[in-house]
């Protein structure tokens, strides 16, 4: 690898600023993805206290020597890229030159290195190097994370229980472990190991390494390759349901978050009433893919987007079909199965096999609804019947109504007056220029004293729930600032609820505005929105085809 260099301001000045650690899970990521980008064969992670108190990462990498670990610790200093057109074209997880620096500044840090001549132990105390010392070491880098945030007193308050924080790092971990089937890593925390793989070629068996076989076993696998472009991974069967948290996306081999990316396998997979296991490599020529948009690096973007998803698309959707074919040619449970049997997996496995392809409805006359247990929208379609769940209907019409801006507001005949807590009135100074864009208008006194004069057209709440919106935006914690996270908040509290009674064409007007919606099978948070039943499946279940 190069020699560690500083950044030109120029470089610097194009590389997404913002916060690098957040919490322990933020160092944890960094600190493998340098031993990845060093070539690692062995990475060795030990947490404690859900690493509030203690994080090490040790590894048999290509190290550095003394100059460089040195340099390592500084601001925009990297081996990894050196001008502007390397932004361009990242082929390494890091590029910034920033994480050593960020993890330095809020701990007490400790950097031991060697490149398999003389070794190097540097130690750094909240972003002040207080000594650099030679060091025996065989050829890697161990890296010692501790006291994190101990002088942000106001970072560590955010930081939740040990356990949740290690079950994110455990996550995260679990990201590169899947990825790199041939590094061995080793995860623990105290004397619990909770990682620990063996080196393999092959994706599958590191995937059966920390997943259980009854997943694993259905699994289908996919590899196409269209010119510089090659999209491949493993998909669960569509008739296959388990929960699973095997939901992975890569892109040129580095963990990312894409929503299009789930939206499009959501849509090839087509049955809204399962969500898939996945674990996707889209592998493109650095080029065509922009990484630094995200300061933590978890998200990219595509330039040709629609191109990407749209073969992503079709490839998904030709294995499923195909997948499909090969199922119904073998014998079939539901001949075999006696009346008895079908009757009782009737609702189970509807859920399972009722694919809404296309937009359901057809619906020109509010006569043709029903609601049931003021709950859930009964309505008849050409080929049978949907069951709607108002709520969730109304929060996803809600949601993506903010998401796209489209929030309207209406004045309100008899304002709201609340007062809010020392956290609440915290939350809504933080959020009242959002909640604000949504469509909600305060005015404010004096002693944390607000009055709501304006409310989204669309929105049901009372003052209750108002108080309950800051109440769960407070609960946040750091996703306070990602608008989809606060969306979800309002949409959930500003919809109609389970139990309240709705007039025909409030359910007509409800249905027309979900199948507005880019997503009217899922609300926000995941759970179904609408469960389909066709006359075949009740003719089979009464007995009369
Ligand atoms: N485990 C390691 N083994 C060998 N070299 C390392 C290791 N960790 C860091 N380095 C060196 O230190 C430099 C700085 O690391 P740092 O993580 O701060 O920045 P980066 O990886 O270049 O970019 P980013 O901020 O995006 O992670 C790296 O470019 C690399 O040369
Ligand atoms: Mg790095």
């Amino acid at each position: 690898m190069a020699r560690v260099k500083r950044l030109s301001s120029e470089v610097r000045d194009k590389i997404a600023a913002g916060e690098v650690i957040l919490r322990p899970v933020s160092v944890v990521k960094e600190l493998i993805e340098n031993s990845i980008d060093a070539r690692a064969k062995r990475i060795e992670i030990e947490i404690t206290n859900g690493g509030k108190t203690k994080i090490l990462v040790n590894d048999d990498g290509i190290g550095m020597n003394r100059e460089d670990a040195v340099l390592s610790v500084e601001r925009y200093t990297t081996s990894k890229i050196e001008g502007i057109d390397d932004i361009e074209r990242i082929k390494t997880l890091g590029f910034r030159g920033e994480a050593l620096a960020s993890i330095a500044s809020v701990s007490r840090f400790e950097l031991e290195t060697s490149d398999g001549e003389i070794g190097t132990r540097l130690e750094v105390d909240a972003g002040r190097v207080i000594g650099i010392f030679e060091s025996q070491r065989p050829r890697g880098t161990r890296i010692k994370v501790m006291n994190l945030f101990y002088n942000l007193p106001a970072r560590l308050k955010f930081l939740k229980s040990d356990e949740w924080e290690l079950r994110l790092i455990a996550d995260t971990v679990k990201s590169y472990v899947l990825i790199n089937p041939m590094i061995n890593f080793h995860l623990s925390s105290r004397s619990r190991v909770l990682i620990n793989t063996s080196a393999t070629d092959d994706y599958k068996k590191r995937i059966r390494q920390i997943f259980p076989r009854s997943l694993v076993e259905h699994l289908i696998d996919f590899t196409e390759t269209v010119g510089s472009i090659k999209i491949s991974g493993f998909i669960s069967e569509p008739g296959f349901f388990e929960k699973s948290k095997l939901k992975f996306i890569y892109v040129n081999s580095r963990p990312v978050r894409y929503p299009r990316i789930f939206r499009t396998i959501r849509d090839a997979f087509d049955n809204p009433m399962v969500s898939p296991s996945f674990f996707i490599c889209i592998t493109v020529p650095p080029e065509f893919i922009d990484v630094n948009i995200h300061p933590a690096k978890e998200e990219i973007k595509f330039k040709d987007e629609r191109y990407i998803m749209d073969l992503l698309g079709q490839i998904l959707k030709k294995k499923f079909t195909r997948h499909s074919i090969k199922v119904s040619e073998s014998p079939v449970e539901f001949v075999t199965s006696d009346f008895a049997e079908k009757s009782r997996g009737f609702i189970q496995e509807s859920m399972i096999s009722n694919q809404i392809s296309q937009p359901v409805r057809s619906f020109d006359d509010a006569s043709e609804f029903w609601q049931l247990h003021n709950t859930y929208i009964f309505a008849q379609t050409k080929s049978g019947f949907v069951i709607i769940d108002q709520h969730v209907a109304h929060e996803r019409i809600l949601y993506e109504a903010i998401m796209k801006g489209k929030g309207q507001s209406q004045r309100l005949l008899f304002p709201i007056t609340l007062e809010l807590s020392l956290e609440e009135y915290r939350v809504y100074k933080k959020t009242r220029k959002f909640l604000k864009e949504l469509g909600l208008d305060f005015k404010e006194f004096s002693s944390r004293t607000i009055v709501i004069d304006a409310l989204p057209g669309d929105f049901q709440v009372n003052r209750q729930e108002i108080v309950d919106i800051f109440r769960e935006l407070d609960g946040l914690g750091n996703l306070i600032k990602e608008k989809a996270e606060i969306a979800k908040v309002v949409a959930c509290k500003g919809a109609i609820k389970a139990g309240q009674k709705l007039k025909p064409l409030e359910m007509m007007n409800l249905i027309d505005q979900l199948f507005a919606c880019e997503n009217p099978y899922t609300c926000p948070h995941g759970r179904p929105i609408i469960l389909k039943f066709t006359l075949d499946e009740l003719g089979h279940r009464f007995g009369r085809i």
